[in-house]
Parts: structure tokens; sequence; C-alpha cells
């Protein structure tokens, strides 16, 4: 595996962005924790999200709807069929299982990628997690983890509607788990079986649905570009006919280029009127809608966007990951050492504020960087740190993407004041403690 990938795994790891599940009990497979510094992140790009949505774009409302749901959802939706399974091989030998496409290319494509084995001929194989709910265990108890969030947001379409005055063309977005039984979780928390969703589902009259497809294409990327991903990194792929998910009347991908190449991020979908006509009919409840204007009925065409917040999360990580050999400070201890930087967007930072005291054996300023963190502590994510020197400690922070260092040295117990060190540039100015909450919410734009 990639160098670059193997860094941004051992990083997650050692600073607490990210841990196997169970990992005492040796792991479990296509499962991930997040550690303190990967929940603050992947809060802060759920928060970019949600507010991109809701605060951005008008005519969106949220919602946060259940993971179980009755099993007739799932029905309706096309999701018990052959249209959500993927391509599974097994070994004659050894009998792994796998996707189809991740047993290699060329020569290789037909061997067992653990033994070197015969593989069988592909077969389907569905993704639902299956589960019981109550205290019996049998067909009629049987339902599923929910496969996307959206569906939660098309049974909940007219409550919706009704109980915001909603009218077409309007947006539904929702945050939340999703689970598929996939057959082979690879590359970290790229494809997991528990991940999580952020997804938006725009309702409009079939005559509108090209235009908001090109038009929430457009938005979506540039949602990325503004927090800091390069461009680059990012393209846009239209997904063929005979490769686009069963609900889909047209479908692109955003892909971002990870260390193991292009792949998708967020999917945008036209699902037609798909979803409410299947819904209608299996649920028995018109979901069509009456224009007042035209006093015609019709059932709403959907706009998908579907983003993985792990994905993007991962995304996020890679590129803002950086290595400067021999550091960015030429002083004499740095030099040989190789620096890591992690230039995230300052909303993305999961700390944003670091305090230390440029020494730890004098009671004096160890007490007035105390009092600082104190003061900061309600309005920033803020870390305290005395370990170490004062070079290694602006690393550590330098290397988890905390936009400001807080120093307190002699001059601080005169002045009452404090450097403040950019991480990008490493600049450092001096500001009085009692300005503090106010030069940093301006530095920081909120
Ligand atoms: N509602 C549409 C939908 O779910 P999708 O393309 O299957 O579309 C959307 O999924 C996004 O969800 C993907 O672009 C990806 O970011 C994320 N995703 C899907 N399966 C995933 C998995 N097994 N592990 C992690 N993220 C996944």
């Amino acid at each position: 595996m990639n160098n670059l990938f193997q860094k941004i795994v051992s990083l997650s790891k050692r600073r607490g962005f990210v841990f196997q599940s169970s990992e005492i009990y040796g792991g479990f497979e296509g499962c991930y924790d997040f550690g303190s510094l990967g929940v603050e992140l992947k809060n802060n790009i759920k928060k970019a999200w949600w507010d991109e949505m809701t605060k951005n774009h008008e005519n969106i409302v949220g919602l946060d709807s259940a993971i179980l749901m009755n099993p007739r959802v799932w029905q309706a939706s096309g999701h018990l069929t052959a249209g959500f399974a993927d391509e599974l091989v097994e070994c004659k030998k050894c009998h792994h299982r796998f996707r189809e496409d991740s047993s290699g290319s060329g020569k290789e494509k037909d061997k067992c990628p653990d033994c070197g084995g015969e593989l069988t001929k592909p077969r389907k194989f569905n993704l639902m997690m299956k589960t019981f709910v109550g205290p019996v265990e049998n067909e009629t108890t049987t339902t599923y983890l929910r496969a996307e969030t959206c569906q939660g947001i098309y049974v909940n379409y007219e409550n919706v509607l009704n109980s915001m005055r909603m009218k077409p063309p309007f947006g539904i977005c929702q945050i939340g788990k999703s689970f598929r039984n996939e057959i082979t979780p690879k590359n970290f928390i790229f494809r997991t079986r528990e991940f999580e969703q952020m997804e938006m589902q725009w309702f409009c009259s079939p005559q509108d649905s090209t235009k908001y497809f090109d038009f929430w294409k457009k938005e979506r990327l540039k949602w990325y570009l503004n927090l800091g991903i390069k461009k680059e990194n990012l393209r846009i792929t239209e997904i063929p006919e005979s490769k686009r998910p069963h609900y889909a009347k047209r479908a692109m991908d955003i892909e971002y280029q990870f260390p193991f190449g292009w792949e998708e991020i967020e999917g945008i979908h036209n699902r037609g009127d798909f979803d409410l006509s299947n819904h209608s009919k299996h649920s028995g409840q018109d979901l069509s809608y009456l224009d007042e204007g035209t006093k015609k009925r019709y059932i709403p065409h959907i706009i998908e966007t579907s983003v993985g917040v792990d994905r993007s999360f991962f995304a996020f990580l890679v590129d803002s990951y950086q290595e400067i050999k021999g550091g960015r400070t030429k002083t004499t201890k740095a030099v040989k050492e190789i620096e890591i930087l992690l230039k995230l967007h300052q909303k993305l930072s999961p700390i944003k504020v670091a305090v230390l005291p440029l020494v730890r054996n004098k009671p004096k300023v160890v007490k007035k960087a105390k009092e600082a963190y104190r003061i900061l502590k309600p309005h920033f994510t803020v870390q305290y740190d005395e370990l170490g020197s004062i070079g290694r400690r602006y690393r550590r922070q330098d290397e988890i993407g905390t936009c400001f260092c807080l120093t307190i040295d002699f001059e601080s117990l005169k002045n009452n004041d404090l450097t403040i060190r950019d991480r990008n540039t490493m600049k450092q100015e001096r500001v009085k403690i009692k300005d503090l909450i106010e030069v940093l919410n301006k530095k920081l734009n909120k």
C-alpha cells in the first residue's frame, strides 16, 4: 500500500483521529471508531455541510429519521432485490469471498488475491443488513438497518411538506448512520460496513429536474473547494447507464484523488419520480402534489446529493497532509526531522487554539497560561500543553492542524499579553489577554 496512505492511517491512530473498532479484541472488519480529535473533525465537517444546506440555501429544512423502519420501505425502494447487490466471487481453494472488482486486474483478475486459487463465477449478493425487532426472531420480525438515509426523507416527505408549509422546489436534508454488508470493506475508512451519510433530497417539478441537477452538481463541487480541497484532486464523472444505481435516471460522482486512485466521495443523482411513485404504490398513500397555479397533480422529481462523512473526512485528511523535510524552522534540533503539517481549513480544524506556557518550571508563567486557557475554553476547542520544548509543542499542534498557538512568556507577566502564532505562516504577534476572544473570533471568521 502507498506510503501516504500508511502515513494517514498511522497519524490517525497516533493522534486520536481514528481507531480500529473493538481493537483489543483484534478489531471488527469494516467498522472504525473516531477518537477525540476525529469526533471534532467529523462534527466540524457535518456542521459545515448542515450550515451550507440550511443557511446558505433557501428552502431546505432538516430531518432526523429513525435508522430502523418498516421493512416495506425497503421493498418499495428496491433495496431488497438484485438492484442493491454487488457481484460476489468465492475462492474455490480458501473460500474467501470478494467483491468482483476487488480481485485484481488483468490476468490476476481470475485469481484469489489471498492464495492465488481459482475463483467462482460472480453471483449477486444483497448488501442490506438484517436484524430482528421484538422478542421473536422470524421472517415476520425481520427488518433492516437503513442502507441510505434518504428513505427516511421520502417516507416523511408529506409530513415535512405540510408541517413546514413547503412547496416544490424545496429540499430536506439529513445526516445519519447507514449500514451496508459490504463484501470487501477496504482502504481504511473508505469502504466500511457502518458509515455516516449527509444527504439532501431536492423535490421539484419534472420539467425543472435537469436544471436543478446541473445546479446541485456545481454547488456541491464548490463546497469542497471552499473548504480547501485542491482543485486538481477533485473531478466529476458521469456514470454510464450500465453502472447507475437502480433508482437513478442520471448520476454523477464527485471523485477525489486518494492515495489509492480516483474514487467517489459523493453521488449526485436524478432519481426522477422513482421513490415517491414507489412509496405511493406500496403504501397506498397518494404522494402527488397539486400545483396551485396549473391545478395539475404531479409526483415530484428528486435530485439527490449524497456525501459520505467518513469518505470526505478521509479526503480532507489526505488533502491537508504535508511533510516538510528538515522542518520549517531551521533551529539546530529541528533540522534533521520531518515536520508534519495538517493544513486543514480553519472551520474543520479539531483544535482551534493551543495555550503553551514558554516554560513549565516558573509557577507565575504557568498560572498565567492556565488563566488564558480558562478564558478561552467556553469559546473555542482549546488544548493546554506544557510538556517538552516550545518547538516540539508547536510541531505537535501543527501535526493535528491547530489554527493558533498562544505562548505565555516572561513579558506576558508584565504586560498581560501573549503571542499568537499562525499555523500556516508561523508569524507571531503580541495581543493583550483582554482582547484575545475578539482577536481570535476575527481570525477564525466566527
Ligand atoms: N442515497 C444515495 C446513496 O446512498 P451511494 O452512492 O450509494 O448513494 C453515497 O452513497 C455516498 O455514501 C458515497 O459517495 C460515499 O461517500 C458514501 N458511502 C457509500 N457506501 C459507503 C461505504 N460502504 N463506506 C463508506 N462510505 C460509503
